[in-house]
């Protein structure tokens, strides 16, 4: 990876405004040993070639204790600062992540595999929410409530829940990162981030960017490990730690959820969507087709918004089949950095046998297969750009996120019908709708089961917006000025014994 900073790339623990390396002790305990038998550091791979990008530190549970109280300590004082210095220190953080963009962007693509191109986006938006909450950080108003007793007021003022830990997914390695960071840090609370063991690099090069802007020990701490579960068992279990917020897996949000019971703590959870785009007849076409290509095929479909089930009404739905077959076969897949690629690879082996397995079960059960349904000998993490019609709603790929460049789709016949299916979800994050009925728009915008609809639109996210879903999507919102709320209590004041008049 040639960089033009390459200080960027950190390979230890962020713990107390020091970067800690471990030292090179294998499992035997003989300094000699074989790095790749360590206990203390663990590998970083380019999905598209399999090979090293760096080693990393490995955190341990002792390690999360003490960042802990790294930044218990550091909380009181952060908390302190007038809102005015904690934006500035946010701006010069968005103001040096925009000008180290490209080398962000390049070890970004080069750790999760996303096209540069999408990798630099990512950059940019994950700068916005910096930017946005240092603009958020002066806006914290409490209120003055008319009072129900002369000589008493009543107010409430707004402080910062405490320690925070963040814990970030693999599929947006800087944007999920400053979309936590940002706001707890506005308001006031310290953060522990545990990034994704598969993509650290981008978020330890954030991590030193914070560094370089000037925050001060203990604030904003980073644990990349290999040891996930017993990392977030102790962020989890510590009732120092104030709040959790994650995004990932619906089946570890839940047991983040319960681990985080028995100290009551305060939770954001972004967990899995299963995303229906609904297209009417009377829809634009080829305006469909454009957004369903964007939001399925955003990040090889490994996005929780990405479109996951395609209902087209049946009159237009081979029309539709054929525009989107034709966009498909356009699609350039290849390796992040080759230049005009759209589509990258998926993230590990699990995952293209995921996808394989939930492709299988649909042609076993009857879709026909239009193209892709194999990998591709581009490599072992590669998979073609597949279209599947006839789908069923019992067909496992309707019932699951694919999380794969995987477009399905099913016809149906009245809109009821359709409201019906796209409802027919545990998930509840996004869901789409194609139509020139404004009449129609509305009805569909309040009766779909979901935080967020793309209206004759796939592009919904942004910083300015709450992000966030329904039912076993979740909980809160992220982005937009609701997003600062999950980082902050609301106390009233009641102040009593005031005189009416001078004594
Ligand atoms: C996600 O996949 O969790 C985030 C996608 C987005 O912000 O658009």
């Amino acid at each position: 990876m040639q960089l033009a900073d390459p200080s960027l790339i950190k390979t230890g623990l962020l713990l107390n405004g020091v970067w800690l390396q471990k030292p090179d002790i294998g499992l035997s305990g003989n300094a000699s040993a074989e790095v790749n038998t360590s206990v203390h550091h663990f590998v970083v791979t380019n999905p598209a070639n399999l090979k090293d990008v760096a080693w990393v530190n490995n955190a341990s549970a002792a390690d999360a204790e003490q960042a802990i109280v790294h930044a218990v300590q550091a909380q009181s004082l952060w908390q302190q600062q007038l809102a005015s210095e904690r934006a500035l220190l946010l701006k010069n953080w968005y103001q040096l992540v925009l000008q180290h963009q490209h080398d962000l962007a390049l070890i970004l693509a080069t750790e999760q595999g996303k096209p540069l191109a999408e990798a630099n986006a990512e950059i940019r938006y994950a700068a916005s929410f910096i930017e946005w909450f240092a603009e958020e950080a002066k806006r914290l108003y409490g209120d003055l409530i008319p009072t129900t007793a002369q000589g008493r007021r009543l107010l409430t003022i707004k402080q910062p829940v405490g320690v925070v830990a963040a814990i970030t997914p693999w599929n947006f390695p800087a944007a999920m990162v400053t979309r936590k960071l940002a706001p707890a840090l506005a308001a006031g609370c310290t953060v522990i981030l545990k990034p994704s063991e598969l993509t650290p690099l981008t978020a330890l090069a954030l991590g030193e960017l914070a560094q370089r802007a000037g925050f001060p020990p203990g604030v904003l701490q980073m644990l990349p490990t290999k040891n996930a579960a017993a990392v977030a068992q102790v962020l989890c279990q510590s009732p120092m730690v104030r709040k959790l917020t994650f995004t990932g897996s619906t089946s570890v949000g839940k047991l983040l959820m319960r681990q985080c019971a028995d100290t009551v703590k305060r939770l954001s959870l972004e967990l899995g969507g299963n995303a229906p785009v609904l297209v009417f007849a009377d829809a634009d076409l080829s305006q469909a087709v454009a957004g369903v290509m964007a939001a399925k095929f955003r990040n090889a479909g490994q996005t929780c918004v990405c479109i996951n089930r395609i209902y087209v009404e049946r009159c237009v739905y081979e029309r539709f089949n054929a525009l989107l077959f034709a966009e498909i076969q356009q699609l350039k897949l290849g390796d992040a950095l080759t230049p005009g690629v759209q589509i990258g690879p998926l993230i590990n082996a699990a995952a293209v046998h995921k996808v394989r397995a939930l492709v299988q079960d649909a042609v076993t059960q009857g879709a026909r297969l239009h193209c892709g349904g194999q990998q591709s000998e581009l490599g072992p993490h590669f998979y073609q750009p597949t279209l599947l019609t006839e789908v069923t709603p019992q067909m496992q790929l309707m019932q699951q996120e694919v999380f794969g460049p995987v477009a399905a789709v099913m016809p149906f016949d009245t809109e009821q019908q359709a409201i019906h299916l796209a409802n027919q979800s545990a998930a509840g994050l996004a869901a789409y709708v194609y139509s020139q009925d404004l009449s129609r728009l509305w009805r569909l915008g309040e009766a779909l089961e979901v935080g967020m609809v793309g209206i004759n639109e796939t592009a919904i996210s942004t910083e300015v917006i709450p992000f966030g879903g329904v039912k076993e999507s979740g909980l809160g919102r992220e982005g937009s000025r609701y997003g600062i709320d999950e980082y902050l209590e609301i106390k009233h004041l009641c102040w009593g014994g005031l005189a009416k008049k001078p004594t």
